[in-house]
């Protein structure tokens, strides 16, 4: 089959290779329809990920027709069309019983932190992943969703990660009734956190980047008010400037480790790296917000350690939220927001390519060229 092969840092190449088979009475092999790329697939496309293994192929946004069965797999059958979300979890778990399917304890023997992810490297398990003509799903009865008939393939390949983490960063942001909520990342996840974040209640939504073309996007989009952080000066001065010198009361980093905007923390955090990647969006968020205020994090950052201005999230009183999104806990309330036309997912997509072009694909997204927002890749035999 054709899959996209890591070759090592800023190389990736669709290359044949073998089509993965059933290993477990509960796996399924599902035929890949759409995969997409995600601003995480860049941190492992720039080497940053420990473990990342040559001629291991990414991709944990997909959706697909499954092809095969295990003996024990009961909830989905051949020919359902699904979409998978990018945690693998083993549903039985302590923490998967909690609805915490990002940290499932049974599916990533290489860490006690983070569960399982499709194409995510050796530290997430060191499971291929969707973006291939085939994927090998495990605990096939636990993740797959069935797609709803109405459903586009474009709206469902976003209900695996990039819509489900954008909300459950507006969700963790805890936001009441009016409150200002600022966005740091334009990206995907910024975008849906700054849409979700009106649906909570918010009564103001900032959102910073440097990408202009990103934030135009999202000021059409999503409704926000934005800001170049190249052309404010200092961030968190211009944030306390529009909140009355107090600061908003919920700051979102949708941005992670490899933020820009410090030329220190990213030599230490990206170049070098002495830290576990750059912090910049992440202060920025905790010297923004106002005291008492909540710290929401969905931005990626390695697990060992960073410099966070920690003693200012103690003296301003702050609440810090963070997690990998357990997407299958906010599957049934966001496929009801898409019925409902409060949200139309798929309007992100501007590139849709062929597998084929995962190469192109990849440079396209990374060096943020051509407006890049969201790339979506379709297989042969998908298209
Ligand atoms: N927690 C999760 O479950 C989860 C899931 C998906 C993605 N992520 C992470 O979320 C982050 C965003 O993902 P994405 O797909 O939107 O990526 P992306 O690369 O498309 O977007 C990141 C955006 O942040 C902007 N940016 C860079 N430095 C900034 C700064 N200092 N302040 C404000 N904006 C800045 C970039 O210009 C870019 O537009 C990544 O770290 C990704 O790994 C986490
Ligand atoms: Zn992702
Ligand atoms: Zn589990």
């Amino acid at each position: 089959m054709l899959a996209m092969i890591y070759r090592g840092p800023y190389r990736v190449r669709t290359e044949q290779k073998p089509v993965p088979q059933i290993e477990h009475p509960n796996d399924a092999i599902v035929r890949v329809t759409r995969s997409a790329i995600c601003g995480s697939d860049l941190h492992l496309y720039h080497g940053l990920v420990p473990d990342t293994r040559v001629g291991m192929t990414f991709g944990h946004e997909f959706t697909g027709v499954v092809e095969e069965i295990g003996s024990s797999v009961r909830n989905i059958k051949a020919g359902d069309q699904v979409l998978v979300p990018f945690n693998i979890s083993c549903g039985s778990c302590m923490f998967c019983k909690k609805e915490l399917y990002g940290n499932c304890h049974n599916t990533n023997p290489s860490a006690t932190a983070i569960g399982g992810i499709f194409g995510y490297s050796h530290s997430a398990g060191g499971y291929d992943g969707g973006q291939a003509e085939y994927v090998r799903v495990p605990f096939a009865d636990v993740g797959p969703w069935k797609i709803p008939e109405w459903m586009s393939l474009d709206d469902a390949v976003l209900l695996t990660d990039a819509y489900p983490t954008g909300y459950q960063a507006a969700e963790m942001g805890d936001i009441k009734e009016n409150d200002t909520v600022v966005v740091f990342g334009a990206g995907p996840v910024g975008i849906f956190a700054a849409k979700s974040a009106w649906l909570m209640g918010a009564g103001r939504v900032i959102v910073i980047d440097h990408i202009d073309y990103r934030l135009e996007f999202i000021r059409n989009y999503a409704n926000a008010e934005i800001y170049n952080f190249t052309q404010i000066g200092d961030v968190v001065l211009h944030i306390k400037k529009l909140t009355d010198g107090l600061g908003a009361d919920v700051c979102i980093d949708a941005v992670g480790a490899e933020a820009d905007g410090s030329f220190l923390h990213h030599l230490t955090g990206v170049k070098i790296p002495l830290q576990a990647g750059a912090p910049t969006a992440l202060n920025w968020a905790i010297d923004s917000v106002r005291k008492g205020g909540t710290v929401s994090v969905v931005g990626v950052y390695g697990p060992t350690f960073n410099m966070v201005s920690i003693g200012n999230v103690l003296n301003k009183g702050l609440r810090i939220n963070a997690n990998q999104a357990s997407v299958k806990r906010h599957l049934p309330r966001l496929i009801e927001h898409i019925k409902a036309g409060r949200i139309s997912p798929k309007d992100i997509i501007t590139h849709r390519i062929p597998l084929e072009e995962v190469s192109e694909g990849y440079h396209r997204f990374s060096s943020k060229l051509d407006n890049c927002i969201k790339t979506v890749m379709i297989p042969p035999k998908a298209a």
